[in-house]
């Protein structure tokens, strides 16, 4: 369908269906991206033993627990689906790419997992093709791995492309709903600000961009600098993103933001946190206060952390072990809302949805 086809399909089922059937429409299609994503998880550990004869197939134990958290994914399905018949963001944020192209970027999917299933079992985390290699001394040490053990880390066109697809997978079809708990916070804060068209927005650790498209499908026309550490993923939102007005890109370190200071209106992060050692968590935080106006807003989603939902631990637990994570066990035990508080930002609010949290506070006027 083209854009403008797209545009009125939209406002015809926005203004002509009822909500509530709006609600549970959407709400079923959802649930049936999220079981298709759930089967390609499910496939995966048979390709694994019919490749490399280990046997990973999860054991029952494990199940019953993942049992206890469906319930939490329909309901983050089930509160987003709402947000988006009740307007608090457009439509088309479901519309990804076709279920076509996603399966057939599954062999190559499958291709990565044989390859992370080695890497796993050597215990190997430094394992580069010969481009990246050359690349690494662009980065900072802890940044220099194959975070998950997937190919090639965060440094390579391939990796990037199938970022994505994998989190998805991982997280059977919620990681999307996950990134939009930071959009109704977000409204709420702009809402209240009369200078709408003046506001800066910065986005830090943007990967391939999912939440900066459905940023900037909410606020089109507010002006949106989408930052990353890595070159490849910075080129691949780029693509992403093509053809939205307003938007900067930029090459940077959320740990070192090459921006004056308080220049940004709103500074926020997805599933960034939990990848960086201590140090430069504080260290992005200290920066993030730096470059916000007094008064402005804070945010982010990622994962959850222990006692959380201390029913979800045991996810928290098993994660690091089944994916390179050198910094998330550290992360886990470390609430982020206190370091939000200890970096002095006031009036924090915190919000859950299945795996992930999300917490924002404003710069106070005086700092
Ligand atoms: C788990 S991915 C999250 C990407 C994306 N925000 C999402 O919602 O999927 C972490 C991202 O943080 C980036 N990153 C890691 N350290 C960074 C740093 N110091 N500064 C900026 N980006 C960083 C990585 O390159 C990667 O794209």
């Amino acid at each position: 369908m083209s854009d403008t086809t797209t545009d009125r399909f939209q406002s015809l089922f926005q203004n002509s269906v009822p909500k509530e059937v709006q609600n549970r429409l959407i709400f079923s299609y959802q649930m049936a991206r999220s079981t298709f994503f759930t089967a390609q998880q499910r496939a995966l550990p048979l390709f694994e033993l019919l490749f490399t004869g280990r046997n990973r197939i999860r054991n029952k134990e494990f199940l019953d627990k993942a049992h206890i958290s469906y319930d939490e994914l329909v309901f983050l399905l089930k509160k987003d689906s709402e947000n988006i018949s009740h307007g608090v963001y457009p439509i088309s944020v479901l519309k990804t790419e076709s279920a076509y192209r996603t399966l057939s970027r599954f062999p190559k999917i499958v291709w990565d997992g044989i390859k992370i299933s080695n890497r796993r079992h050597q215990k190997k985390n430094q394992e580069f093709s010969p481009k990246a290699r050359r690349d690494l001394a662009d980065y900072p040490e802890y940044f220099q791995r194959n975070f998950h053990f997937q190919t090639d880390g965060y440094l390579s066109a391939e990796s990037a492309e199938l970022y994505e697809h994998q989190v998805e997978i991982l997280f059977s079809g919620t990681a999307d709903a996950m990134r939009r708990l930071i959009l109704p916070p977000m409204k709420k804060y702009l809402n209240s600000r009369p200078d709408l068209k003046k506001i800066r927005i910065l986005e830090l650790g943007a990967g391939t961009g999912s939440l900066s498209r459905f940023v900037k499908l909410t606020f089109p026309e507010l002006e949106l600098t989408v930052t990353d550490i890595s070159e490849s993923y910075l080129r691949k939102v780029q693509n992403h993103l093509k053809g939205c007005k307003k938007v900067n890109f930029l090459r940077a370190d959320a740990a070192d933001q090459p921006f004056s200071n308080e220049s940004f209106d709103l500074v926020f992060s997805c599933f960034l946190f939990h990848e960086l050692p201590m140090g430069v968590r504080q260290k992005v935080l200290r920066e993030s206060l730096r470059v916000l106006k007094p008064g402005g807003w804070c945010g982010m989603v990622d994962s959850l952390q222990l006692g959380d939902k201390p029913h979800l631990d045991f996810g928290l637990e098993s994660f690091p072990k089944d994916f390179h994570e050198p910094f998330y066990k550290n992360y886990t035990m470390h609430p982020m809302e206190k370091m939000w508080s200890d970096a002095s930002f006031e009036k924090l609010e915190l919000d859950f949805g299945f795996f992930s949290k999300m917490v924002c506070g404003l710069k106070t006027i005086a700092s």
